[in-house]
C-alpha cells in the first residue's frame, strides 16, 4: 500500500522517478506526487489526484534537470483524495513520503503543538512535522529520534532542504529495498522500480537508518554505528514486470501460471517425491507436531482453505485455518506441538505478520509460504519455502494462489510421507497427478474463448452466487472474491447443502449461479443443489470435470476440465474463475489490473 521510490545519481531524477512510480502504481493509485532537489537547494513538490499519467503531465513543463528527488503513489488512509494530502509532504526544512500508519499522530499533534502548521489530514505530514522539530542540522540523529516517539508501521524517505543530494530513509514493518548503483543510488518500496537499473539490492534492515549519496548507500543502526547491508540477487527480468503484448497484467498472470507451478514443483522434486533439503526444511518438522494452523489474508487464505481440505483427511490431525486478522486478536489455541503455516504472496501483508510473530509468543514452528524474496514474514520465519511466481503486478491475486497451492500439496505429500500416512509409491502417484495438474491449466487457458463468451451472461447482473461442496467450496470462496474485486458484481460463495437454510431466498431469475462440481463423492448431492436453484430460475454455469454424466437442463452451460484426479481440480478450476472474472471486468470496461479502492501488498491494518 502505497508505493515509494527515492533516486540521487548522475541521471535525470524525475525521469527515474516517474518510470518508478509507474512501476509501484499497482500499490496505491488514489495520487501521486514527486519532490526534486533543484539548484540553490530549492525544493519543487508536484502532487496530482488520480493515476500517475495526471502527475506526468503535470511535470511536463518542468525543463530543469534534478538529480535527487522522492516520489510517492498513494493509497489513501488518512484523509481523503485531494491535493494536499498528496505526499511529498514538506514540513519546513524536511520533505517527507510515507507508506503505513502513525498509529499516535493524535497524541503527536498535541504533545508537538502542530495545530495551525498542518495543510493536510494525513498522519504521514505529522510525522514530518516532528522530525523538522527534532531536527538540529544531523538527519540520522534527528531520525534517530523521530522513531522513538512513533507507534505504528511505517517506511519514511526524507530529504532535508539544507542536505541537497542526499536522501534518508527508515522502517518499520512496511517494506523497502535499496541499490547503489554506476547510475545513483536508489531506495523504493519493492524490486520492480529497481530492476531497470540493477540486479543486486538489499532489503532495509527494521530499525536501520539509510542514508543515499549519488556516490554511496550508507547503512546505520539507531546508534549511527555504520551496518554492512546483506547484498541479495533478483532472480526474475524485467520482463517479468511488463505486459508483454497482452493488454493486461492480469491476463499475462493468468498464462504464467503453467510456468509458475513449474518454477516451483521441479526443483523440489527428488526421484518423484517433494524434497525440502536446499529449503533447510527438516523433516521433524512435518513430524513433530499434532495439529497445523493455517493463517493469511484474502486470496492467500483461500489457498489455506483448498490445503486444509487436502491435509486434515489424509493426515488426520487437526487442521485449522484463520483469517489473520482475526487470529491476532484472538488468544489462539496453538503451542510448541503446532505448525504454524503463513501464506502470503507479498510478505509484508501487516496481519499475516502479526499473525506470524504472535504464534511465535505461543511457541510453535513456523513455516511461511511466500513469493517476495527477504521479505519480512520470510525473514521472520523459522522456515521459508519460496514459491517461484515472478512479480506478480495485476491487483488481484491469480498465480500467486496456484503457486501457494502447489507449495502446500507438496508439504501435505511430505508430510503424508513421514508420518508414513503415505507409501512412497502413494506419494510418487500423489506428485505425478500435481504434475498432471500443469497441462490441464494449460488446457483451460487454450479454451480462454470459451470462458470470454460466457461473460454475457454475468456482466448486466448486480448479483452473482458461487456453489460448491468440500473442496469445490474452497474454491467457490475464491471464484467469488475474484469476481467481486476486479468486475464489481457482488459475489457470494455458499456451501452447495447450505443454501436452503435461508440464503436461497435470494435466488431468482436475475441471480446467475457458478455451480462448481468436480468432487466424485459429492457430485449428486450437488447436482441435487443445481437442481434447487435452477428450479427458482437461476441462469447456471457449471464447472465439472471431463466424464461427469450431467442430465441435460440442469445447467445452462456447462465447462469441463481434464479429469485429473478429484484432489487437483484446483489448478484447471482456478484459470476457469479467474477468466471469468478477469473477462466480466474487461466486458464491463473496468480497469482489470487496478481496480478501484484496492492496493497490492496490504501494509495497513
Ligand atoms: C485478492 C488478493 C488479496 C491478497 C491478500 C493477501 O486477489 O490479492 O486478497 O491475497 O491481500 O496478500 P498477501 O498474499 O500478499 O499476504
Amino acid at each position: 500500500m502505497c508505493g515509494i521510490i527515492g533516486y540521487t545519481g548522475p541521471l535525470d531524477s524525475k525521469k527515474i522517478l516517474l518510470e518508478g512510480l509507474s512501476q509501484l502504481e499497482y500499490r496505491g493509485y488514489d495520487s501521486a506526487g514527486i519532490a526534486l532537489c533543484m539548484e540553490n537547494s530549492r525544493i519543487q513538490l508536484v502532487r496530482h489526484t488520480g493515476k500517475v499519467s495526471n502527475l506526468k503531465k503535470g511535470c511536463e513543463e518542468i525543463s530543469q534537470v534534478s538529480h535527487c528527488g522522492l516520489g510517492h503513489t498513494r493509497w489513501a488512509t488518512h484523509g481523503g483524495v485531494t491535493t494536499e494530502n498528496t505526499h511529498p509532504h514538506k514540513a519546513g526544512r524536511v520533505i517527507l513520503v510515507h507508506n503505513g500508519i502513525i498509529e499516535n499522530y493524535h497524541q503527536l499533534t498535541t504533545d508537538f503543538h502542530l495545530e495551525g502548521k498542518l495543510l493536510s489530514e494525513t498522519d504521514s505530514e505529522v510525522a514530518a512535522w516532528v522530525l523538522e522539530s527534532l531536527y538540529d542540522g544531523n538527519p540520522a540523529e534527528a531520525i534517530s529520534k523521530l522513531v522513538s516517539h512513533l507507534k505504528g508501521s511505517y517506511s519514511f524517505c526524507m530529504m532535508f532542504e539544507d542536505h541537497p543530494g542526499e536522501i534518508y530513509a527508515i522502517r518499520n514493518v512496511s517494506p523497502l529495498v535499496a541499490a547503489y548503483t554506476h547510475s545513483g543510488s536508489f531506495v523504493a518500496s519493492d524490486l520492480t522500480a529497481l530492476i531497470p537499473y540493477t540486479r543486486q539490492y538489499f532489503v532495509v534492515p527494521e530499525d536501520h537508518i539509510l542514508r543515499l549519496t549519488s556516490y554511496k548507500v550508507h547503512l546505520y543502526d539507531l546508534d549511527l554505528k555504520e551496518q554492512e547491508p546483506e547484498i541479495l540477487e533478483v532472480n526474475w527480468n524485467m520482463d517479468a514486470a511488463m505486459k508483454n503484448g497482452f493488454p493486461h497484467f492480469m491476463l499475462k498472470e493468468i498464462h504464467e501460471q503453467p510456468d509458475a507451478l513449474k518454477n516451483t514443483i521441479l526443483p523440489r522434486l527428488a526421484k518423484g517425491l517433494p524434497d525440502f533439503t536446499d529449503d533447510q526444511i527438516p523433516d521433524y518438522v512435518f513430524k513433530d507436531c499434532n495439529q497445523v494452523q493455517i493463517v493469511a489474508c484474502g486470496t492467500a487464505m483461500h489457498a489455506g482453505m483448498a490445503a486444509r481440505a487436502l491435509m486434515e483427511p489424509l493426515l488426520r490431525i487437526p487442521v485449522t485455518v484463520s483469517i489473520a486478522s482475526e487470529f491476532r486478536y484472538e488468544d489462539p489455541l496453538v503451542d510448541d506441538k503446532t505448525l504454524v503455516i503463513i501464506i502470503s504472496q507479498s510478505g509484508e501483508t501487516i496481519d499475516t505478520l502479526a499473525a506470524l510473530r504472535l504464534a511465535k509468543s505461543y511457541g510453535s514452528r513456523t513455516l511461511s509460504v511466500v513469493n517476495v524474496k527477504g521479505s519480512t514474514i520470510a525473514r521472520e520465519s523459522d522456515y521459508v519455502l519460496y514459491t517461484h511466481a515472478g512479480p506478480e503486478i495485476a491487483v488481484a491475486s491469480t498465480k500467486a494462489y496456484s503457486v501457494q497451492l502447489a507449495a502446500l500439496y507438496m508439504v501435505c505429500c511430505r508430510m503424508a510421507l513421514v508420518r508414513e500416512k503415505y507409501s512412497v509409491a502413494e506419494a510418487e502417484d500423489f506428485m505425478k497427478k500435481l504434475l498432471d495438474s500443469i497441462p490441464a491449466m494449460e488446457a483451460m487457458i487454450e479454451k480462454r474463448d470459451m470462458v470470454k463468451a460466457l461473460v454475457t451472461h454475468l456482466i448486466n447482473k448486480p448479483d452473482a452466487f458461487f456453489i460448491g461442496r468440500g473442496l469445490d467450496y474452497a474454491f467457490s470462496l475464491e471464484g467469488a472474491l475474484k469476481l467481486k474485486e476486479i468486475s464489481y458484481i457482488h459475489a457470494e460463495a455458499y456451501a452447495a447443502g447450505e443454501l436452503k437454510h435461508g440464503t436461497i431466498a435470494l435466488i431468482t431469475q436475475e441471480v446467475p449461479v457458478i455451480a462448481i462440481a468436480t468432487q466424485e463423492n459429492v457430485f449428486l448431492k450437488t447436482i441435487s443443489n443445481i437442481r434447487e436453484v435452477k428450479a427458482r430460475g437461476a441462469f447456471v454455469i457449471l464447472l465439472t470435470k471431463e466424464g461427469m454424466n450431467v442430465e441435460p437442463g440442469i445447467a445452462d452451460i456447462q465447462i469441463s476440465i481434464p479429469d485429473i484426479g478429484d484432489r487437483f481440480t484446483v489448478f484447471p478450476i482456478a484459470v476457469v474463475l479467474q477468466l471469468i472474472a478477469y473477462y466480466a471486468s474487461v466486458g464491463k470496461n473496468l480497469d482489470v489490473d487496478q481496480p478501484r479502492n484496492l492496493a497490492k501488498s496490504v501494509t495497513v491494518e
